[in-house]
């Protein structure tokens, strides 16, 4: 079949939806990131972007943005690292981010995405074998696939099936004379749950491996100083390669991964995506240097971020919403509701109450099941969560009387 004919039948799991653009998907937020934004003309209260410390746009940050724009332009410096695009200011920050996470080095990554896609592909040779949660992110589900030797998925968060396929993994390397990788993250994105990292490093009495850490919700919100999943639940000795992007907690774009000194050094000389690509560009580069001195200098920002996030969640649970498993900041909300009902659901919560979260059904989820996620930052205010939970009293109500499945009703 003509690739071109397949494609246009076949529009994929989410190409199939795009009857809904600019609405249900690739909706477009207006006006400056904050609580409060415009959708469609009309001001939301808005609990979907992972803006954590409000630092995307803090007026110090825009300035120091700004100011690095003026003096770098957004070209310079040109060219991958490797060939020409290497300044003192990208080893500034990667010397920050090290001391900041308590390892011996870092490495900066243009983009989180790409960067542990090729983390993950460069550490492993075919000889080694990956074991890596089931809930992982798209990302180290991308990288898992570069790699050619053999790999085991445990369930999500699940520690006697991480053991059994630790032990199953355990064969084949010593089999195949190779070691073995565990890929983990510090919190689940969905539901919010933090990766039993605790637990999996216990398993180390039992079978011997490394452990890799996508951090990206944690980093900047959880551990008392903000140094994420590791420093919470007190293993960030134990994390052998620890990831992060800059586009949550810091609202940027780049990332890092940090370890000891020989394996940061492997990663630099041989991340693909990296030696290939252009460098992090210098506005982004100072950008974040400023976002990270922030952040390690004002903890006023992530206590505030917790308050609102207790708020919100004690609030919701006080109100009877079912929030599942989450330990973090991410605010899933579980209801029971057929595909059609949340989509008229979701439309009711824009057009009517003002409030704008994303939404996550089957096959994500399991059928028959909606999850709304809510993302509290540090600009939230007490007036957007009691707006919010009334409006959820209000759509639960509609949803429970199965006003949803009225023709015409949104
Ligand atoms: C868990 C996780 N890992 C990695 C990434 C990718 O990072 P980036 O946006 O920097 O490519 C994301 C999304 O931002 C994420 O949620």
């Amino acid at each position: 079949m003509d690739i071109f004919e397949r494609i246009a039948e076949n529009r994929g799991p989410i190409g199939m939806y795009s009857g809904t653009e600019g609405y249900f998907i690739f909706p477009q937020l207006e006006g400056d990131l904050s609580n409060r934004m415009q959708f469609q003309g009309k001001e939301v209260i808005v609990w979907s972007i992972n803006n954590y410390l409000g630092l995307g746009n803090n007026p110090e940050v825009r300035k120091a943005d700004t100011l690095a724009t003026e003096k770098y332009g957004l070209a310079y410096p040109m060219g991958s690292r490797m060939m020409s695009g290497d300044t003192a200011l990208h080893y500034e920050l990667e010397k920050e981010l090290a001391e900041f996470e308590q390892k011996e080095e870092a490495v900066l990554v243009n983009f989180g995405y790409m960067g542990i896609m090729s983390a993950i592909d460069c550490l492993l040779s075919r000889r080694d074998v990956v074991v890596y949660d089931r809930g992982c992110h798209a990302c180290i589900v991308d990288g898992v696939r570069m790699h050619s030797g053999n790999r085991f998925v445990f369930q999500h968060n699940d520690i006697e099936s991480l053991d059994k396929q630790l032990a199953a993994a355990t064969k084949v390397a010593e089999e195949n004379g190779g070691g073995i990788l565990v890929i983990s993250e510090g919190v689940f994105g969905m539901r919010g749950d933090q990766g039993k990292l605790r637990e999996i490093i216990d398993l180390r009495s039992k079978y011997n491996f490394r452990l890799m850490v996508d951090d990206a919700h944690g980093f900047g919100t959880l551990g008392a100083t903000g140094m994420g999943a590791g420093e919470e639940q007190d293993v960030q000795d134990d994390i052998d390669v620890y990831f992060a992007t800059f586009a949550k907690s810091m609202g940027a774009v780049g990332a890092f991964l940090a370890g000891n000194h020989n394996v940061i050094q492997y990663l630099k000389y041989n991340m693909r995506s990296q030696i290939f690509a252009k460098s992090l560009m210098s506005p982004l580069v100072a950008g974040n240097l400023k976002r990270l001195q922030m952040l390690r200098s004002m903890p006023e920002l992530k206590n505030k971020l917790w308050e609102n996030v207790n708020m919100l969640q004690s609030g919701l649970k006080e109100a009877g919403f079912d929030l599942g498993v989450t330990n973090s900041c991410v605010t899933p909300v579980m209801m029971k509701g057929s595909m059609e009902e949340a989509k008229k659901l979701v439309y009711d919560l824009r057009e009517n109450f003002g409030v704008f979260c994303s939404i996550v059904t089957f096959p994500v989820i399991p059928k028959g099941m909606i999850l709304l996620r809510l993302i509290p930052t540090t600009v939230h205010t007490k007036e957007d969560i009691d707006e919010t939970i009334v409006a959820f009293r209000a759509i639960r109500e509609k949803l429970e009387s199965k006003a949803y499945l009225e023709e015409g009703v949104t």
